[in-house]
């Protein structure tokens, strides 16, 4: 027993020591990457598992339609990368195998499918290894109902929380496990000044920060002090301090929830809300979400892989307005402010004044190429 524990320890002390240095290479990061200026912008389209090809198949025709003239004049280049699916990536042993990662990092933004994570195991989620390894640490979503006023945008932390060290935990065999939640001060920082500076550049008035900060007294403390730092630099704008239980209860509530506007969360709790806000948003197959790091940008439908959907043979049936919302949010962060209105216009005339939705797994509604060929006749 007392091997077993120093080994423990001995794993614990190398991860502080990472931890350690991934915080010290934030402060000395590279300012971000302008593309305003830009000559060309190199776009990875990936297409990832299950219900992935179906719908990313429908976001190139879209992207192609809407981006002819940029493309043919080398302002776009669309570049195709093969290779991140589950099949490859378990038999290499490896989240994102070495030569699929170096192809994406000779891109600007990315268009991605999404990918398969096995439950348990070694294996680390090909999201969040991509995350880690493109540094994209603002995890950003917005989710919308406007007949009752809704207009959420949700600032969740994308690199450290839960799944910085998700696959690393600590185990004494048989008896007990351990696993670990990192907060960082530059971490919190950056991620809640991109919260507040996206307040304040769209005139709303406040920030929801969300943490258990009551329980995860470490971590979550943390994350709320820093970002009430954070936010004395925007007097316009209140922090608001909330807890996550009561957030989710929040959200499902008509009576309260069109009030809020920006929320600023660690990362697990991003993730669950954000399923959540999507879902009364009309489904997760309606909701897209964007990874933002300083020089990569990853964009991509807030939903899984969806196998079971595959194996029911309902594949075609996907909903692609998650993956066209996250193109949508793509061409604005690559600064085409014009095309991304385009098409968010012909999206919102299609599922919202038109209501031609499509229900991922629903057979009696429109396929996933049917949607396209008529969101296409708008474009
Ligand atoms: C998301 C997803 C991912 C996450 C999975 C696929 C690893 O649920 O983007 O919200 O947990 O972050
Ligand atoms: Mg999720």
């Amino acid at each position: 027993m007392e091997n077993r524990i120093k080994n423990a320890v001995e794993q614990f002390e190398a991860l502080l020591r990472q931890q350690l240095a991934r915080q010290e290479r934030m402060e000395q990061s590279a300012p971000a990457k302008d593309f305003s200026g830009m000559q060309t912008v190199t776009v990875g389209l990936i297409d990832g598992d299950g219900i992935g090809p179906i719908i990313m198949k429908q976001a190139k025709r879209v992207l192609e339609k809407l981006l002819t003239d940029e493309i043919s004049a080398g302002r776009v280049v669309l570049k195709q990368i093969d290779g991140l699916t589950i099949e490859n990536r378990l038999a290499l042993g490896k989240a994102v195998p070495d030569d699929v990662l170096a192809e994406i990092k000779t891109c600007d933004v990315l268009l991605k499918g999404p990918t398969t994570t096995p439950k348990g195991g070694m294996m680390e989620s090909a999201n969040v290894t991509l995350r880690r390894e493109l540094d994209l640490y603002a995890n950003v979503r917005p989710v919308m109902v406007p007949e009752e006023g809704i207009d959420w945008i949700f600032f969740r932390e994308n690199t450290e929380g839960e799944y910085a060290l998700g696959s690393k935990g600590v185990e004494l065999p048989g008896e007990l496990t351990m696993d670990f939640k990192v907060t960082t001060d530059a971490g919190t920082r950056r991620i809640a000044k991109a919260a507040f500076d996206y307040a304040r550049a769209n005139g709303k008035t406040s920030v929801a920060i969300v943490t258990k900060a009551n329980i995860m007294k470490k971590t979550d403390g943390m994350f709320s002090r820093i970002a009430h730092e954070v936010a004395e630099g925007y007097p316009e704008i209140t922090a608001e301090d909330w807890y996550i239980d009561i957030m989710t209860a929040n959200l499902v509530n008509p009576a309260v929830r069109s009030k809020f506007q920006v929320f600023l969360l660690p990362n697990l709790y991003g993730d669950i809300i954000t399923d959540e806000a999507a879902q009364i948003q009309g489904g997760v197959g309606t909701a897209g979400s964007a990874n933002i790091g300083g020089q990569y940008a990853m964009f991509e439908a807030i939903h899984g892989s969806a196998p079971r959907k595959i194996e029911a043979g309902e594949g075609d049936y996907a909903n692609p307005a998650s993956i066209l919302k996250a193109a949508e949010m793509m061409l604005r962060h690559i600064a085409m402010t014009g095309k991304a209105e385009k098409l968010g216009k012909a999206l919102a005339e299609c599922t919202e004044s038109e209501k031609r939705v499509v229900v991922t797994g629903h057979r009696d509604g429109a396929t996933c190429e049917a949607f396209t060929d008529y969101l296409l006749e708008k474009l």
